[in-house]
């Protein structure tokens, strides 16, 4: 008859090369009411583990070919079988052996020949170990789907910096209008006066020639050193001032930086009566303002363009998931998008290769990759530093290298930073999911590969990439 255990019922695995060992112990296990499985070697149990899930595996240490050290080893060894209990049945002359397995990683021993009483205690003790896990396996997959639908709004953290990158661009847009306005108004005022001087057809002909040379002028950035710009609007202003003309104190800045000094100007009013300069002068100056001020605005709306349009192609927003990708393109926007944490003292070295091939990818997903292990390289040099992009193409792979010449990740830790949750960085700081949903993004979803070598001064993440992405199972 079955006793009755329903909380602890499990699927066991027992590994014994004797068929009368595993039958006794079979037969018992099924008494106590859990599902048993036989395997009569060691490979055949690994095979077994692999296609079925097993709640423990009761492992026999003495076996011919594949003995129970090496069974555990195998084990140990796979991510898949790494955290199923193993109990170790060993007969009393092998306890040495039973140490060694305890050692290895094995749950717990049960002596031979077993007591069905203490196999019991030991199973169910085993079995509940292994059910917290489960839970807390369970959890910790909740938390990081949970972390990960934050981390999707990598967007929400970059959107910080990028609202900033976009508020200087649409300031100058603003800014720019409300000059517009004053310089028109300006304009309009030099219009009526010029309209009044009844100017003969060379200086109407000359007007045309200026206002061409101050839109040509309004395009060319005034470099000009402050001690000498201050020299020639004095020289300026004593010059239009001994000529008596009105207004003389209004024109000297903008005329300096339309590049005038006293000879050209000089040569500038020649063409004119006395009386018909202050109309003049006015009209050129509100001609130049309100090129300069056009191209200002044109600058700041080309601007937000180019960020709206990074920001899109990043998100690879109204795309399909997966798009065949140019890796450099996503390289270069999130470059874009990270801006504002760069521009702060980190040099961008860029040596992309000439034939890189668009790859199928998920290209949203891959700058997020790229996000993480350059928003890292910032934080770990606090900012300030150089950080390398190479790409190579061989073969059927691309390779992507991300270099920085920070601090550099110690030894210890270099194993540990694709784990879940592992972070150096204080509370509120960091998740530690970076680096994880990375491996994640590059290992599962593109079949690729992602590695780190590190020491002080140098750290170097390599990610490879196949070019042709098998078909998904
Ligand atoms: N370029 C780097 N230089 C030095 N240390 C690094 C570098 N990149 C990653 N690390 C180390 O790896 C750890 C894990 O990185 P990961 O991106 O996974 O998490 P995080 O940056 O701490 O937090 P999160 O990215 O979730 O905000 C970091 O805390 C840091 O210690
Ligand atoms: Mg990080």
């Amino acid at each position: 008859m079955t006793e009755q255990q329903t909380e602890n019922n499990g699927r066991i695995l027992v590994v014994d090369d004797y068929p009368m060992n595993r039958l006794k112990l079979s037969r018992v296990l099924q008494q106590q009411g859990h599902a048993v499985e036989q395997a009569e070697n060691g490979q055949q149990a690994l095979d077994m583990l692999h296609s079925e899930p097993f709640d423990v595996v009761l492992l026999d240490i003495m076996m011919p070919e594949m003995d129970g050290h090496e069974v555990l080893a195998a084990m140990k060894a796979d991510t898949d079988l790494r955290d199923i209990p193993v109990i170790v049945i060993s007969a009393v002359d092998e306890v040495e052996s039973a140490v060694r397995c305890i050692e290895m990683g094995a749950e717990d021993y049960i002596p031979k020949p077993f007591n069905p009483v203490f196999l019991r205690a030991r199973l169910n003790a085993s079995l509940r170990r292994k059910k917290l896990r489960d839970l807390e396996q369970v959890y910790l997959q909740q938390e990081i789907m949970l972390r990960q639908s934050e981390k999707l709004a990598t967007l929400g953290r970059l959107s910080a910096g990028m609202a900033h990158e976009l508020n200087n661009p649409a300031s100058a847009v603003k800014r720019g209008v409300e000059q517009l306005q004053t310089a028109f108004a300006r304009q309009l005022k030099a219009h009526l006066l010029l309209d009044k001087l009844d100017l003969s057809r060379e200086q109407v002909a000359q007007l045309n020639q200026l206002a061409q040379k101050a839109q040509t002028r309004a395009t060319q950035p005034d470099n000009l050193d402050t001690m000498i710009r201050s020299d020639r609007e004095y020289e300026l202003e004593a010059w239009l001032e001994a000529s008596e003309i009105a207004e003389a104190w209004t024109f000297p800045p903008d005329l300096v930086s339309m590049g005038y000094d006293t000879a050209q100007l000089e040569q500038l009013v020649a063409g004119f009566e006395k009386e018909q300069i202050t109309a003049v002068l006015t009209w050129l100056i509100s001609c130049f303002t309100i090129y300069t001020v056009l191209n200002e605005i044109g600058e700041g709306a080309g601007r937000m363009t180019e960020i709206v349009k990074a920001l899109k192609t990043y998100t690879y927003l109204d795309q399909a998931p997966v798009q065949n990708v140019n890796v450099h393109e996503g390289l270069d926007n999130t470059l874009i998008m990270l801006r504002s944490k760069l521009k702060k003292g980190i040099v961008v070295h860029r040596d992309y290769c000439d034939n890189l091939p668009r790859i199928e990818a998920y290209g949203s997903e891959l700058n997020q990759v790229w996000t993480n292990i350059i928003d890292n390289a910032v934080a770990a040099m606090n900012g300030q530093g150089e950080i390398f992009i190479r790409t190579h193409y061989t073969g059927s792979w691309i390779t992507i290298e991300i270099e920085d010449n920070g601090p550099g990740i110690p030894p210890a830790i270099q194993t540990k930073i694709f784990d879940p949750f592992f972070t150096t960085k204080p509370p509120g700081e960091g998740t530690g999911l970076g680096l994880n949903i990375s491996y994640n993004i590059i290992t599962q979803k593109h079949h690729g590969q992602i590695s780190v070598k590190s020491q002080p001064g140098q750290t170097l993440f390599q990610i490879k990439l196949p070019v042709n992405q098998e078909k998904e199972d």
